[in-house]
């Protein structure tokens, strides 16, 4: 099931309460009715000040070119999607060079990521009233072949809207719905499928 544990979503809300309003961007509706554009729009609006967030302060066990250098990696989401498993939460997704050519193939078995591709997700919310808000950015990196078995060698890490590293238990937290929903696909996600790079 593609559902967040509670704790998560509770987490992820009080992050998203704490972040400062964005009153500039938001939308003229509810964000589970927004296409597309329209959340690509919000997007356009909000990105600078959520990329400044995510960069503050010291990043401590997460390395800071992976949060620094993401921005110029390749884009895999035609829009930002809304996957529709936490109401109106929209996600950009960015891949380096080593892993966007398999990435970007979506393949649903026999995916061959190599060692060295790293991932980040960028997340904003827009609600019922179309408030936009920073959410959190999510990092995966496939690291070499046996360093991680139990986490298929994916290590996880999250950064919050203002720049803090967040301690999470990764096994429950990321690993077992990555695994246990796409361990046929790499343990990869990927953006709903109107959103996929054509
Ligand atoms: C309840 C299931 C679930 C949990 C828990 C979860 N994810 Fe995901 N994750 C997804 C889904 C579904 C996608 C694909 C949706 C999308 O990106 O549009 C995804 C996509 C991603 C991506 C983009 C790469 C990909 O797989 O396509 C990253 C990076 C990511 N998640 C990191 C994390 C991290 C870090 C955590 C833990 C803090 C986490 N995820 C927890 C379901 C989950």
């Amino acid at each position: 099931m593609r559902k967040l544990p509670v704790w998560l979503g509770g987490a992820i809300a009080s992050l998203l309460l704490t972040a400062s309003a964005h009153a500039a961007c938001d939308a003229k509706k509810p964000g589970d009715e927004l296409t597309g554009a329209e959340a690509e729009a919000v997007y356009d609006c909000l990105k600078a000040d959520l990329q400044a967030g995510y960069q503050k302060g010291p990043k401590r066990w997460i390395p800071e070119d992976f949060v620094k250098d993401y921005p110029g990696w390749t884009k895999v989401s035609a829009f930002p999607a809304a996957p529709g498993f936490h109401g109106g939460r929209f996600l950009v997704t960015y891949v380096n060079s080593i892993g966007a050519d398999e990435y970007l193939k979506y393949k649903p078995e026999n995916v061959n990521i190599p060692a060295g591709t790293k991932i980040a997700k960028e997340s904003f919310a827009v609600n019922d009233d179309g408030k936009a808000s920073p959410g959190p950015l999510f990092l995966m990196e496939k690291v070499a072949a046996g360093k991680s078995p139990e986490t298929d060698d994916w290590y996880y890490m999250m950064v919050a809207p203002n720049g803090t590293p967040q301690a999470v238990n990764v096994l429950v937290a990321c690993s077992e719905c990555h695994q246990g929903n796409f361990g046929e696909q790499g343990g990869l996600g990927y953006p709903v499928e109107d959103a996929r790079i054509k």
